[in-house]
């Protein structure tokens, strides 16, 4: 009896090898092992045959693109955790399903937060950078390279989930006070574990902390949720920490506000409009006052693994007409 046909699957970007590797013995994959991003009428080329598309962050995913998707594509099935560059309820109208991959890389990207938590106010970009840039070193003074402690200070979390759950147990651990502000309340027994006090109201909560830090998910709803009016309220202190989407922050805003010495710095993973960068953000960090990654919060090989080992669980269970574990539901979005 001749095999079922495999499914076409087209990714988008290139993938881990073992995670292509896997692909290709289970579907009719249409790897993208130069890497280069897709145009858009490459994209749409591509959903117009493909079965399934494996898209990533760098790939916008809009309502007009899925109007011209081919009657084969059921299934659009990121390469990552966040969907705000996929038009979920588009995609549902024309019976497609969309999946993720929650959980797999949520310590990593809790690691890179706290990473910037301790980077920012400790100055170590700044540090480093400047041995490097002299070329020697005159010598340890008292006074030199002053930064701020961390101990001791409040951090307020915007998006108590998954992620920002995992980067105040590491906080904690740091001796930072926990606070935080989500559209619910967390378990009362992840309230205890943390000490964390819960703020119904952000502004009140961004009043009040030494660092915030942003967790939540980038939807309609949270587009410049810290707007300049928000931003504004934080103390001239305050440090600010994004690795979630760079359109919850105004980030004209908080530009505006750091150059005015209205708040200390900021640790930013992502931006507004990624991959441009705001080139007053590149002066500001050559001052020391911001530091800036390429959106590398899940940046390692065992997250990019995993990730793709989830994007692979997610299509087979749809092929074999199950619902895919990692299913966005426009409700949720
Ligand atoms: C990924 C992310 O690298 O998963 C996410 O939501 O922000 C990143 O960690 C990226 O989205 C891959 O598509």
């Amino acid at each position: 009896m001749a095999g079922k046909k495999k499914p076409l699957v087209v990714i988008t970007r290139k993938l881990p090898d073992p995670v292509e590797t896997r692909m290709r013995e289970l579907f009719d994959a249409r790897l993208n092992i130069d890497d280069k991003p897709m145009s858009r009428d490459e994209l749409a080329a591509a959903m117009q045959e493909a079965d399934v598309l494996v898209p990533t962050i760098t790939d916008r995913i809009d309502d007009s693109l899925i109007a011209g998707a081919g009657q084969n594509l059921k299934l659009i099935a990121n390469f990552g955790n966040g969907v705000d560059h996929i038009d979920i309820v588009a995609a549902g109208k024309k019976g497609i399903a969309v999946t993720n991959t929650p959980n797999v890389l949520t310590e990593d990207t809790a690691d890179m937060t706290m990473g910037l938590i301790l980077t920012v106010p400790r100055r170590l970009i700044e540090g480093a950078a400047m041995l490097v840039a002299n070329g020697k070193w005159a010598g340890w003074s008292p006074t030199w390279m002053l930064g701020r402690r961390i101990g001791g200070k409040r951090l307020g979390i915007v998006g108590m989930g998954r992620i920002g759950t995992a980067v105040a147990r590491r906080a904690k651990a740091f001796g930072l006070s926990i606070h935080y502000h989500n559209r619910k309340r967390v378990m009362p027994a992840v309230e205890d574990e943390l000490e964390a006090t819960y703020w119904e109201s952000l502004d009140q909560m961004l009043a009040r902390m030494d660092i915030i830090s942003v967790n939540c998910p980038s939807t309609p709803a949270t587009f410049h949720l810290l707007s300049g009016r928000r931003l504004a309220l934080l103390q001239p202190s305050a440090y600010i920490v994004n690795t979630a989407r760079g359109d919850i922050i105004d980030e004209d805003a908080l530009i505006k506000l750091i150059q005015d010495g209205k708040i200390a710095g900021a640790g930013l993973d992502v931006f507004e409009h990624e991959p441009a960068i705001n080139p007053k953000l590149l002066k500001l960090a050559a001052k020391g006052k911001v530091v800036l990654l390429p959106h590398m919060g899940s940046a390692t090989i065992e997250s990019r693994i995993d990730m793709g080992e989830k994007v692979i669980i997610n299509i087979r269970a749809h092929q074999d007409g199950h619902r895919p574990p990692d299913r966005v539901l426009p409700t949720r979005v």
